[in-house]
Parts: structure tokens; sequence; C-alpha cells
């Protein structure tokens, strides 16, 4: 009999080790390593077909490969096709990450279900039953979408067999298990193995696979590093789960860019693409409140444009408080550190809170003028007149820094009927005949100057 060989894993981490420790070294994290047996018996996981057993890969030319047969597959979503690249590429793996009940398993099973091709959706995580009941709520009809509720690779690759699906999804990586690693389900090694076995699977018969994949607690993928190394494409599905707005965005792409980003809105009957996201995320009232500012931020190759919300109030306690959602509370401090020196607000008595709407988080530095101004607003309460926009970096001696495709922006901000943007002297702009007027500023005693008349 073989010798059972094992390892020692960080189920945190994902670092192996020859010998328990108390501690990992490379997370840091306690009480995290366990042995694992890495090896069975012999392996013999996806059995490769008798077309590709002999093949042998022959060094070709760049030019002489051939492309053509990688046509992506369409999935029937504008936002999604828009993430990948322009659709599935055959035979690639892709992995959609994201917090718990964010959407993940909604999201593909509404794509297997508006997919023209044999899709084979299988579940660890929910019965039939239950599959069938939410394919309800989405309320789409499809011949050709099969569910298997199976976590053994092995049982899997042979309905695989039986069914030939064009497409499969497995909801999630973490619940299989393979039979040629004997640890629990969800293990480093067992995480590892599974996706080898899929690989292998995926390139042999170019069949695109999507995995669901689960993150820990500070929004990794859980598992392994390596399996984000391993996978052509890594998505995030992400957003805040009281608001109704999820965004996808691509962390890793192969295929394509990962500027892209795909924008959904969660409702009662399945997810629903959203094409025109500005008009949504800005609340279009009639009276002008103090403290609200819209900023035009660009997220991936997409002009957004976000309502900022600021309250300043004096402090009651020693301390002032700050608190930020959606927004880096380490840069929100920055800010009004700038805004103390420069613009000589005593904002070191004051709480000050902040707010992006819909739940979004930006990490687009645009938004700092949009901050500034709204906290400014806020402060004097009073109200930003409610057809301006910003769209500027604050640099740390108050200075206003020029933002990139500043054009489009301007551009979305006319098309959604604002009348004035701001943003700083030093863009270069080539756009003209607006009918949006463009402020120029250079400094934050600029922008006050023009808010507070
Ligand atoms: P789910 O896809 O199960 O999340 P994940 O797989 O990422 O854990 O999403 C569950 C949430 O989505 C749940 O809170 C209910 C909500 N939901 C809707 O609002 N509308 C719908 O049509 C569906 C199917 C789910
Ligand atoms: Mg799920």
């Amino acid at each position: 009999m073989a010798k059972v060989k094992t390892t020692y894993f960080c189920q945190n981490c994902g670092s192996q080790y020859p010998k328990w420790q108390g501690q990992c070294s490379s997370c840091k994290q306690w009480n995290s390593i366990v042995e694992e047996v890495v090896q069975k018996m012999e392996k013999k996981a996806w059995k490769s077909t008798t077309t590709v057993k002999n093949r042998v890969s022959k060094p070709l030319r760049v030019q002489d490969i051939d492309a053509s047969e990688e046509a992506r597959l369409n999935t029937y979503d504008a936002e999604f096709n828009r993430v990948l690249g322009g659709g599935i590429v055959p035979g690639s793996l892709i992995l959609l990450g994201g917090e718990p009940g964010i959407g993940k398993s909604t999201l593909l099973l509404q794509v297997s279900l508006n997919l023209p091709y044999k899709t084979l959706y299988v579940s660890g995580e929910e019965s039939q039953k239950q599959i069938k009941m939410r394919a309800q709520r989405i309320n789409a009809n499809n011949e050709m979408c099969y569910i298997l509720t199976e976590t053994k690779t092995q049982h899997i690759f042979k309905q695989i067999e039986v069914l030939e699906p064009e497409v499969v999804i497995i909801d999630s990586i973490q619940t299989l298990h393979s039979d040629y690693i004997e640890t629990s389900a969800g293990s480093v090694s067992q995480i590892k193995e599974c996706t080898t076995e899929l690989i292998k699977f995926a390139k042999e018969t170019a069949t695109p696979v999507l995995l669901i994949g689960h993150i820990t607690k500070d929004g990794h993928i859980a598992g392994p590093k390596i399996l984000e190394h391993m996978v052509d494409t890594v998505l995030q599905f992400e957003g805040d789960r009281n608001h109704v707005f999820r965004i996808l965005r691509a962390h890793k792409n192969r295929f394509g860019s990962t500027n892209e980003l795909g924008i959904y809105e969660m409702q009662g009957s399945g997810l629903r693409e959203v094409s025109n996201p500005s008009d949504i995320l800005i609340s279009k009232k009639d009276e002008e409140l103090s403290g609200n500012a819209v900023a035009v931020t660009l997220e991936g190759m997409r002009p957004l444009l976000i309502e900022v919300q600021a309250l300043v109030s004096t402090a009651v306690y020693g301390t002032p408080q700050r608190s930020a959602t959606g927004f880096n509370a380490k840069r929100l401090n920055m800010l009004l550190a700038v805004l103390e020196k420069r613009a000589g607000f005593r904002l070191g008595a004051k709480d000050v809170f902040l707010n992006i709407t819909g739940g979004i988080n930006v990490d687009d530095p645009a938004i700092d003028l949009a901050v500034v101004a709204a906290i400014l607003s806020s402060n004097e309460d009073e109200a930003i007149q409610k057809d301006y926009c910003f769209a500027g970096e604050v640099g740390l001696s108050g200075e206003i820094r020029p933002v990139q495709r500043v054009e489009q922006r301007i551009l979305e901000a006319e098309k959604l009927g604002f009348a004035t943007i701001f943003v700083s002297k030093y863009n270069k702009i080539s756009v003209k005949n607006t009918n949006i007027k463009i402020q120029l500023v250079s400094k934050i005693e600029d922008v006050a100057g023009h808010l507070m008349v």
C-alpha cells in the first residue's frame, strides 16, 4: 500500500508547511494550520477523450495560430458580456466571488437560464426544488438548462459525459469534493484538487466552466490564493445588501480588460441590468438641500454620476466623530485636514458624516471635489445649486488636480442636464460647443468662493 502523504495547510491563506505550527508565518493567523491528506490513491481525475489523448504541443508562429475558433459565447446579458470582454471564451474558467447573499447564485442561474446552449448547473448548496423555486422567481423558461445537485467531482464528470453540456456552472467550488483527497470539502487541498480537475476538463473539451467562490471576512476569495492564479477570469460581485444595486467587476481577465463594470439592480424577480446607472443614482428632487453634491465619477470605462451627502454638526464629545459610508475614512480625514488648513474651516470641533448614496463603494479620486463641496455646503448650511456637478481630485496643499478622461465626464454630465461642471484648471479639455458651463478651479478656496455667494 502506498504511503499516505500529508501536508499542513493554513486554512486562512493556503500556505503549506511540512509540520504543524501554532501560527502561520505568512498571514500571522493563530491555530489555522491543519493537517491534510494530499494524496490518497493514484490520480485518475478527468479522463482525456480519445481525440486529445496523444496531443503534443508544437511551437507555432503567432500569425499562424488560428484564433477564429475563440468565438465567444453570447450570454444574452449585456452587463455580463461587457465585464467578460464580449462573452464567455470556450474552455475558460471563470470564478465569481462575493459576500454571502449578495446574489451570486441568482446571477449565474439567471445567466444559465438565458443561455441558448445546453447548460449544466451543479449546486452543492441548494436542492433541485430550491433552485426551481428561484428559477420561477426569475421567470425564465429554458429547455436546455439542467440542474444537478452533487458535490463529488467524479460523479459530476460522470453526468457531464452523459449529458455533454456546452457550459458548466458550479455553485460553489468550496462544496466540491474529490475522491482522490481525503480532507473535507472546502479545505485548501480539496479546492486545489477540484479546480485542477475542472481546468483539465475545461481545457480538453473547450467547455467553459463558471465557478462560484465564497469569500473570507476580509473580502478575499476563500481558499488558496493560487485558486485565483489557476482560473482565467476572476469576477467580484459586490454591493450593499441593504441596497438594490450590485456591481460586477473583473479583477483578473485573461481575455479582456479589467476596466469594465456591470451594474445590476436586485429586484423581486431576479437581477435586472442597469444600462443608465447615472440616471438612477442621483435623486431628482425639486428642493435644494444643504450637504448634497453630485460627483461625476468613472467606474471602469463608464461615467457614473453619484450623489455625495455630508452632514457637519457641532461635536458633542471631546473627540469629533468622522464616519463615511462608501468612501475611504482615511481619505475623508485627509480632506478635512486640507479644508481646515486651506479654507480656514474649524472642522476640528465638528462631527462629519459622509454617505455615498446607492450603497456603492467608489474609489475614483475624482469624487474628492464633490466630497469637499458637500462638506462645505453642510457646514455653511447653504445648498449647492442642484444643476452643479463636480469632478476633481484634491491634493494635500488644497490644489484641485486633473482627472482622467475629463471629456467623457463632461459629456455625461451634459447629457443628464447639468448646467455647470467644476473641473481642475489643469485638465486639458478639448470639447467645445457644449451646453454645459465648464467652471475651472485650481484651489479649494476657488470652489468655496463659487459656492458661497
Ligand atoms: P443568492 O443568489 O442566494 O446569494 P449568494 O448565492 O450570493 O449567497 O441571493 C440571495 C438574495 O437575493 C436573497 O437575499 C434574496 C435576493 N433575491 C431577490 O431579491 N430577488 C430574486 O429574484 C432572487 C432570486 C433573490
Ligand atoms: Mg448561493
